[in-house]
């Protein structure tokens, strides 16, 4: 294969580590040619978050149709491809295996390499693709932070300098600076919506509702969280307990959220539906809740960058797409004189762009995997390299 060839390389990607179903087709690590995502949040709303083998279930009833939908898309045939990159870890292993036994069988079949990539790296790509989507190349070292419902995480992404001539893939390496020790921020979001009776995910609820909340009085103070020993590490779930003891402790919230219980049972589950059933308190009591996770995640995030001196921060994940968390952080970056590249919503949330993406380095300096490639429920990015 010539270079010209490799910058070509049309890779596939595959997602299964949580609870989307997912796979895209990208071009020599940059291009988009097309992207499905086919989600379980249907599913799983009734429990609350995900339910694991449920989602495994329903990964093996969707991944053939995501699969023939991506290569569509791309309007090419399977045969066409250059090589297949899958998502080995972290997550879930039952729903992981379903993507990973399938990559396997594909490759095989059409003779194609098989590559295994870090959910994580995925992230970091996600932040990258949205750049090169723009003609942009961001520049490294930059601080990353990977924030979703299952990770809370600040890394370090240096350039490898084990490029390959003529192709235009970096070899990136990271560098863990700190991450949750309990609950992911989103996971938060998720569990403070249950509390609410606000349905699932929280997140865009609750970023909505914020937001909606104007100048309504805060009912509580949420002040800064200390973690102790690393600076850069998270802690949200005495957040969490302190959402709940404030509930606890004022009975006149239970029959709003009896309410907005009834409404999700009856499928009222928009903002404009929930709005009208949420008090100025419960509206004051949300926009704190989301002032105090942002103000930390912003504050660890810029702390990071000082940490590192470098002048770029990518934001990955799916609470990459809460508004107050973008405007917060671009504002903090033009005051610090900082590159912030945020991923459209579509790539912020568990897709197989990212993990095209992310494979095409390795598929580039012969990184095969085989057989072996087996399901990781932890995966340090650290390995990647
Ligand atoms: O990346 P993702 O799709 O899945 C993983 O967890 O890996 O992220 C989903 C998480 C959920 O916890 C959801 O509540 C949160 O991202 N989320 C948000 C927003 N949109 C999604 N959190 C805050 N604000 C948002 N706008
Ligand atoms: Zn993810």
């Amino acid at each position: 294969m010539t270079n010209r060839e490799k910058n070509n390389a049309r890779i596939l990607g595959i997602e299964s580590s949580c609870d989307e179903t997912a796979a895209a087709v990208v071009v020599g690590g940059r291009k988009i040619l097309s992207s499905v995502v086919a989600s379980q949040i249907n599913i799983h709303r009734k429990y609350g978050g995900v339910v694991p083998e449920l989602a495994s279930r329903e990964h093996l009833r969707q991944i053939v149709p995501v699969v023939r939908e991506a290569i569509e898309q791309a309007g090419m045939r399977l045969e066409e491809l250059d090589a297949i990159g899958v998502t080995q870890g972290p997550g879930l292993v039952g729903s992981l295996l379903v993507g990973i036994t399938y990559a396997k069988t594909l490759a095989q079949a059409l003779g194609k390499p098989l590559i295994g990539v870090n959910h994580l790296e995925g992230h970091v790509h996600a932040a990258f693709l949205e750049a090169y989507q723009k003609g942009e190349l961001p520049k490294l070292p930059a601080v990353c932070l990977i924030v979703s419902g299952g990770h809370t995480v600040l890394y370090e992404v240096k350039d490898g300098k084990d490029s390959v001539e003529g192709i235009d893939a970096r070899a990136e390496t990271f560098r863990k600076l700190g991450q949750t020790r309990d609950d992911a921020a989103g996971e938060a979001y998720d569990k403070v919506a249950k509390l609410l009776g606000l349905g699932y995910p929280g997140g865009p609820i609750l970023d909505q509702l914020a937001e909606a909340a104007g100048n309504a009085a805060a009912p509580v103070k949420f002040g800064p969280t200390k973690t102790r020993g690393n600076p850069l590490d998270f802690s949200f779930s005495g957040l969490k307990t302190a959402v709940l003891y404030h509930l606890r402790a004022n009975p006149e919230y239970n029959e709003e959220i009896r309410k907005r219980e009834e409404a999700l049972r009856e499928g009222r589950r928009k903002f404009e539906e929930l709005l009208p059933l949420c008090s100025p308190k419960t509206l004051g009591l949300i926009r704190e809740f989301q002032n105090a996770v942002i103000r930390d995640v912003v504050e660890r995030t810029t702390a990071a960058v000082a940490e590192t001196g470098v002048e770029t921060v990518l934001v990955s994940g799916g609470v990459a797409a809460n508004r107050q968390l973008r405007a917060t952080l671009e504002e903090q970056g033009k005051k610090a004189g900082m590159h912030i590249y945020f991923p459209s919503r579509a790539l912020s949330t568990d897709n197989a762009a990212m993990i095209a993406a992310a494979a095409y380095r390795r598929f580039v300096q012969g990184q095969y995997a085989d057989e072996s490639l087996n399901a990781r429920a932890s995966m340090p990015l650290e390995d990647a390299h």
